[in-house]
């Protein structure tokens, strides 16, 4: 696939998404959006790709929607084309984990997009923030959701009503970021997680993934209900007979994604 506004690469069972508009900080225009889709799309039908890392430059993984994009729409430009809706959501349905990794800025669309990767690896150089309100708007992508969730009320309305951009040991203290690499080292070490995911089993790591989500989509017994049933029909599957065989044969799993 050609595409104009990323970099695709294939690392083993990993495949990497670069965001690559660098003249305006990876602002997400639409066609990145579609780009971006497409390809991790691609990815998750490809039975060689296990694990998936979106990521940007040393400057900045995003610096928001394309504002110069969007600047002159009217309320009927954004309703009639589902701006947002229509295809920066597409990651949501990708069933194979996806890994943010962010250097330097992720503010608005950027830190929305983030979030709706599985989970973030951000550099010491990382900046998230929700600036929406600097533009007259409000957040789009999630940021008035998914951040309350993330880091809790109080934090969330801050960044979205102060506009102040959180660094990197705010963002790991609150909770949106799962760890923090040195800068030089973001690739590096996004690529050992995502390469760790990819030597498990595929299908206990989509189940997993299901299940956390569910967390957020439904009440404590409900989410439960779903766990078990999952878990139960890990059972089924040669991937579990394998991993706790080798586990009393104190050797390495060979897992066979069945
Ligand atoms: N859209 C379009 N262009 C952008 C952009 C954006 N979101 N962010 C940066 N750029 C462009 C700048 O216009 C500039 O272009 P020129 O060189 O042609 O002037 C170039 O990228 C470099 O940016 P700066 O000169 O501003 O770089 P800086 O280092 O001085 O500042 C920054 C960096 C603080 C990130 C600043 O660029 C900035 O504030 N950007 C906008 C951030 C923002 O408001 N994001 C929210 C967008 S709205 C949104 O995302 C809605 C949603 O929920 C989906």
């Amino acid at each position: 696939m050609q595409f104009e506004n990323i970099l695709v690469e294939i690392h083993g069972k990993v495949g990497l998404v670069a965001l690559n508009r660098p003249e305006v900080l990876n602002a997400l225009n639409d066609r990145l959006m579609d780009e971006l889709g497409q390809a991790l799309l691609a990815f998750d039908a490809d039975d060689d790709i296990h694990c998936m890392i979106v990521t940007g430059s040393d400057k900045a993984f995003a610096a928001g929607a394309d504002i110069a994009a969007m600047a002159d729409y009217s309320y009927m430009d954004a309703y009639k084309s589902n701006f947002i809706g229509r295809n920066w959501e597409q990651i949501r349905s990708v069933r194979k984990p996806v890994i943010a990794a962010v250097a330097g800025y992720a503010l608005g669309g950027g830190c929305e997009l983030a979030m709706m990767c599985d989970f973030i690896i951000a550099a010491d150089t990382a900046k998230f923030g929700q600036p929406e309100i600097k533009l007259g708007i409000i957040p789009g992508a999630g940021g008035t959701q998914r951040l309350p969730r993330a880091i809790s009320k109080s934090k969330a309305m801050d960044m979205c009503l102060t506009a102040r951009m959180m660094d990197a040991q705010e963002a790991e203290r609150a909770g949106l970021v799962s760890r923090i690499v040195p800068a030089d080292k973001l690739r590096e070490e996004a690529l050992a997680a995502a390469q760790a995911i990819a030597a498990m089993s595929l299908p206990m790591v989509m189940m997993a993934k299901e299940a956390v989500n569910r967390a957020y989509e439904t009440t404590l017994s409900e989410g439960m209900q779903f766990e078990r049933r999952l878990f139960h029909s890990t059972f089924a599957t040669e991937d579990q007979k394998e991993g706790m065989k080798a586990f009393l044969e104190k050797r390495l799993p060979a897992f066979k994604g069945i």
